[in-house]
């Protein structure tokens, strides 16, 4: 049975590949090697991991023999190993690279500004709606890959509880702040977040190689005086850097800046080298890392350490202006999510005499939202 709209009209081998003409006139061309790794059979029923090993065959070898059989599959004999691969038709249009490298990857991410404040519908969920079923949930994790960004409403204020809500998405990362970490004034703080002074817009935990992929801030009190919440999309920040700065652009994606954090509670000394901003291998954008706070004593060299400054100082201007941030003081069941290697979070001073305020923080890599959405969607690879 044909299951795909695209079927085989005409094969050809040539030195290396078996070239394909298909019925909307699209051409594939399949390396011998790269048939070979893929032949289906390979694939470890229960495991789904290869079994095959590519040095199991020379380089030399090509299809003995290859037709389309009667149901418009690619049917190959290798001429080594007596080994016979049958490929659907449908398997191959969507694993054909030469279509795929047509076009450039582009990320679906939806970039935002501080005209985002009047549209935060659009990014706000109740709670119970991602609770109830995986339609719910799905829309969520959207808001979050597109957006960066999402405000579940309505969730209980139970110590704790926003933990099940997580786990609807995965286990969540662990880090030495523990799980939750609590958003609290405290006597000798660890963290600058544990006191009741404003915080200036940022990316967690940038020390960190694997810096957390999204942050969950789970409002369970919040009626001090002060401590509204800001936000700033860096990837719109970083954008309008390439095409208004693209000097000041270019600076911050190749310098190495050093960050660090020596937690006194701690027996660690973390250090980690990176550029503020990183992009994908497309060049669309990958990950903002940002914070005045933890930013270490810098090592550039020295006749770049004065272009650095001016390149940091914009950035960093541009991430607190108004033309990019939104602003809102969360709500007790509120639970404030965000790709925490995309957008950057502050909060304003609050007077810890006027009442309370208690956030309660969790963790979660990007991988495991990414993998959560593959699935939920059907997407197959
Ligand atoms: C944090 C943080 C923001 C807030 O804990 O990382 O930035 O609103 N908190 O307290
Ligand atoms: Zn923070």
């Amino acid at each position: 049975m044909i299951n795909s709209k695209f079927t085989i009209k005409k094969l050809l081998k040539t030195k290396n590949t078996i070239k394909i003409q298909w019925n909307d006139k699209k051409i594939s061309n399949f390396d011998f090697l790269w048939l070979r790794d893929n032949c289906p059979s390979v694939e470890h029923p229960h495991a789904r991991h290869r079994m095959f090993n590519i040095l199991d065959v020379s380089e030399k070898i090509y299809p003995r023999k290859y037709h389309l059989n009667n149901k418009g599959n690619l049917e190959i004999l290798w001429s080594e190993g007596q080994h016979h691969s049958c490929y659907s038709s449908n398997w191959l249009r969507k694993n054909c690279y030469t279509i795929k490298n047509e076009k450039k990857y582009v990320t679906p991410y939806k970039k935002w500004d501080s005209k985002f404040s009047d549209n935060l519908k659009i990014v706000t969920i109740d709670y119970k709606e991602i609770i109830k079923n995986n339609k719910g949930l799905l829309k969520w994790l959207e808001q979050l890959n597109i957006f960066g960004l999402s405000i579940v409403k309505n969730a209980p204020t139970k110590k704790n509880s926003a933990l099940k809500l997580i786990n609807k998405i995965s286990h969540i990362r662990e880090t030495f702040f523990k799980t939750p970490f609590e958003v609290i004034n405290i006597p000798k703080p660890n963290n600058t977040a544990y006191t009741s002074y404003g915080l200036r817009n940022h990316t967690d935990l940038p020390y960190y190689e694997y810096a957390p992929g999204y942050q969950f801030l789970h409002c369970l009190i919040n009626n001090a005086k002060g401590g509204e919440s800001s936000i700033v999309d860096g990837f719109a920040v970083a954008d309008y850097l390439k095409k208004n700065d693209p000097e000041v652009f270019k600076i911050l994606l190749n310098t190495h800046v050093k960050f660090k954090d020596n937690d006194y509670t701690q027996n660690t000394i973390r250090v980690f080298h990176s550029p503020l901003i990183t992009l994908n291998k497309d060049l669309d954008y990958k990950d903002i890392r940002f914070s005045i706070a933890t930013m270490a004593a810098l090592d550039i060299e020295p006749k770049k350490m004065s272009k650095f400054y001016r390149a940091y100082r914009k950035f960093a201007s541009l991430v607190h202006h108004k033309k990019f941030s939104v602003n809102f003081k969360l709500k007790p069941g509120d639970i404030f999510c965000f790709n925490n290697r995309r957008v950057l979070h502050g909060r304003k001073e609050y007077d810890p005499n006027s009442g309370h305020r208690h956030l309660q923080g969790y963790y979660l890599d990007r991988d495991e939202l990414i993998s959560r959405i593959n699935y939920l969607k059907k997407i197959e690879f």
